[in-house]
């Protein structure tokens, strides 16, 4: 058995015995599957890691960058308390109309606001939507955009707030000193703002899994 399939295996283990199955889960992957969505959201228990962090944090704004078809957004949004608020900025008009969708379906509509558009033009307008400043903020979208989007994160929160950054690790390729891959210098860029940046605490975790080996950046403001 090779680590690839040890990984699915083991993952498959623990997603059969801890995460309850979830019609609207299904309905999302089964939804994004037919639209021809990518399949690159957050595997179920990363998913559930997100869960659990937001709730952990009490968190009850929520802001992520990286919608597709809406499966992390649900996870994060199925965190919030009632008067909670997740919004979610994605700039494919398809992926838009999918996770809308999806949102519906899970009955978090009146939670979840999507902002359709390129992050780094809609990120400059939060503010006066009347978001300042969020208790967590989740970073999935193009990833050569990682050390803008660790600058907006840390514009928009506030001492305490949890900063999570996805895909960092890319099956080992973040340390490919001399890549010229636009992902991995991003997220290269994006470490080393991390390493000089004194507002944050911030460590970086490698996952294995249904989704391959990847890993997480975890940080949080500093008070
Ligand atoms: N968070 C999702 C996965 C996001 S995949 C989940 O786990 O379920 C990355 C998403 O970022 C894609 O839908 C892609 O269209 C979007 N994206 C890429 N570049 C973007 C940009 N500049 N602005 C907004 N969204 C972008
Ligand atoms: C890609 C993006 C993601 O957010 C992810 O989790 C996996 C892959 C990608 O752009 O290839
Ligand atoms: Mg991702």
């Amino acid at each position: 058995m090779g680590m690839d399939s040890t990984w699915t295996e083991v993952d498959m283990y623990f997603i059969n015995k801890l995460i309850a199955f979830d019609s609207n889960f299904d309905y999302v992957l089964k939804n994004n599957k037919k639209a021809g969505l990518p399949e690159i959201d957050v595997s179920p228990t990363q998913g559930k890691l997100l869960h659990l962090l937001a709730k952990m944090k009490g968190a009850k704004t929520i802001l992520e960058i990286g919608t597709l078809g809406g499966y992390s957004s649900i996870w994060l949004g199925n965190a919030l308390p009632d008067d909670g608020c997740l919004v979610t900025l994605e700039y494919n008009e398809k992926h838009v109309k999918v996770a809308n969708e999806n949102i519906k379906k899970a009955g978090l509509d009146h939670k979840i606001k999507i902002i359709e558009g390129p992050a780094l033009e809609t990120l400059p307008t939060l503010e006066s939507k009347g978001f300042t400043s969020f208790d967590f903020i989740f970073i999935d979208a193009d990833k050569p955009s990682n050390p803008y989007y660790l600058n907006w994160a840390l514009k928009l929160s506030k001492p305490g707030t949890v900063i999570i950054v996805d895909n960092v690790v890319r099956n080992g390729h973040v340390v490919d000193s001399e890549g010229v891959d636009q992902s991995v210098l991003g997220t290269r860029q994006l470490i080393d703002l991390l390493s000089e940046e004194p507002r944050i605490d911030a460590t970086a975790i490698q996952t294995v899994g249904s989704k391959g080996y990847d890993g997480f950046v975890i940080g949080i403001v500093k008070e």
